[in-house]
């Protein structure tokens, strides 16, 4: 059994919790190792869609342990929330664990997130005003409050003493808004601190201990490669690390410890908030995309921007994550175009640039697609049942996709539902991939580009 890492390749969105929820069906633990509730993660299992913004989607299988991993910026509210509504449903959620170390979202947080946004006016970064960023603001600052304060009444009032002057000056003489008041906010904090804290301990620990003793783990990214604040297209990206290494930081596991990354990607791109989106469509094309693929935000609603596909992000997302496999999805959003075209490369003042330009993100702006053109493959693929059954355009097109990546698909998905996932004839099941030899591509296929 082994460790492997599930991560976005471009901006989010791409149906991570599909493929976490597939392999979370043979797995021991599954581990959140970032973000917070600005994620949205929605999973179909029969005829029921269960949303997820913080609790792993491992919490399906009653039998996995779940971990909230100290790298995670926790909003209690929503998470309380969250554990009412699955509990609701049936689903127990027993098996969850948070760190002590995770950060707290609190009102201050979600109050400046919209703040900062504000006065930012036309340079707004679009965020989800879920108050993430200034939580992680908080976090490299040291002022944050965490998982261990909010379990410990005396700890977490003698912490807001410290920080809360401090934000209160800031909402008061930046922002002309109405200062918090401790008592009320302790107030509003005890309940959901008495409910989490026998849920609050060491998830390294635990972690370690279970890919120590060889279990099936799966770390669920959230948010995307593009969106990682060092790695990503910044200013425009959220304030924590969803690239596989990630997995390691905000979990305590060691990186001599992952065996597999797997990289999710949509057959097409899609960008929420502000930044540069070299293959955007701004026509009915996006536009049939968007709604054939209900591109809207699972946590804001927000129409997605959408395109096609991005192939220099895909092997920059390669590259920086160590992908070993990539999960192709929403092949059936794509179907019924005549024609698809997937981005090769890009071109600007003439140059051709075949890789991601990471060194200076800012020589994106201009950066015009090249285009390949593709066949297309006629509506109705969701019911096909084996790769091999699929339209020849649309297998032709996986393929492509995994050539241009230089990393072998091990899964394709033509829906939400777990048996609308195909695996090519070639590649082993997905269970197999915690048996994978570690940082080598399962199957026998590792393309040349
Ligand atoms: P924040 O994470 O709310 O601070 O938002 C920063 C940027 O990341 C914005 O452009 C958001 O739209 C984007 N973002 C954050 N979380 C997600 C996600 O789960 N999917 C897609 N975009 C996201």
């Amino acid at each position: 059994m082994g460790a492997v890492v599930v991560v976005g390749t471009h901006w989010g969105d791409e149906a991570k919790g599909k493929f976490v929820d597939l392999l979370g069906q043979d797995a021991d633990v599954v581990i959140r190792y970032g973000g917070g509730p600005n994620a949205g993660h929605t999973v179909v299992v029969d005829d029921q869609t269960y949303k997820f913004h913080l609790v792993p989607c491992g919490i399906l299988n009653p039998k996995t342990l779940c971990l909230m991993a100290d790298g995670m910026a926790l909003d209690p509210e929503i998470l309380v929330k969250e554990l009412d509504e699955l509990e609701a449903r049936g689903i127990r959620t027993a098996n969850l664990r948070l760190s002590a170390n995770a950060h707290v979202v609190l009102t201050y947080h979600k109050q400046l997130d919209a703040l900062e946004e504000a006065a930012k006016g036309e340079r707004a970064l679009g965020t989800t005003g879920r108050g993430v960023g200034p939580c992680y603001v908080d976090k490299a600052a040291r002022t944050g409050i965490r998982m261990g304060d909010l379990a410990n009444p005396q700890r977490l009032k003698e912490r807001l003493e410290a920080v809360l002057p401090q934000k209160n000056a800031v909402l008061t003489k930046i922002y002309d808004a109405a200062p918090l008041d401790l008592n009320a906010l302790l107030e509003q904090l005890r309940p959901l601190g008495e409910r989490l804290a026998p849920l609050v301990t060491d998830t390294s620990a635990l972690a370690s201990e279970a890919v120590a003793a060889g279990k099936a783990v799966v770390f669920e990214g959230a948010q995307a490669t593009m969106l990682d604040i060092d790695t990503g297209t910044y200013p425009y990206v959220t304030s924590s690390h969803p690239v596989a290494g990630g997995a390691c930081i905000g979990t305590g596991v060691p990186p001599t410890k992952i065996d597999q990354v797997l990289g999710v990607v949509k057959a097409y791109t899609t960008r929420v908030g502000a930044g540069t989106f070299p293959t955007e469509l701004l026509d009915e094309r996006g536009e049939r995309i968007r709604e054939r693929g209900h591109e809207y935000g699972t946590t804001t609603g927000r129409p997605r921007r959408c395109g096609w596909l991005d192939t220099v992000v895909l092997r920059f997302a390669a590259r920086t994550n160590g992908l070993t496999g990539i999960c192709v999805g929403h092949l059936d959003v794509l179907a019924g175009f005549p024609t698809v075209s997937i981005c090769t490369m890009y071109q600007k003042n003439g140059h051709l640039l075949r890789d991601f330009p990471a060194g200076d993100v800012s020589l994106l702006d201009g950066c015009e697609p090249v285009y390949e053109e593709m066949p297309g493959w006629p509506e109705g693929i969701g019911n096909v049942a084996r790769f091999e059954e699929l339209p020849p355009a649309a297998q032709a097109y996986v393929r492509r996709v995994e050539e241009l990546a230089g990393v072998p698909v091990v899964m394709a998905s033509i829906g939400p539902r777990r048996d609308q996932t195909l695996v090519p004839p070639d590649m082993p099941p997905p269970r197999a991939l915690f048996s994978a030899p570690r940082g080598v591509p399962v199957g026998p296929r590792v393309p040349a580009r």
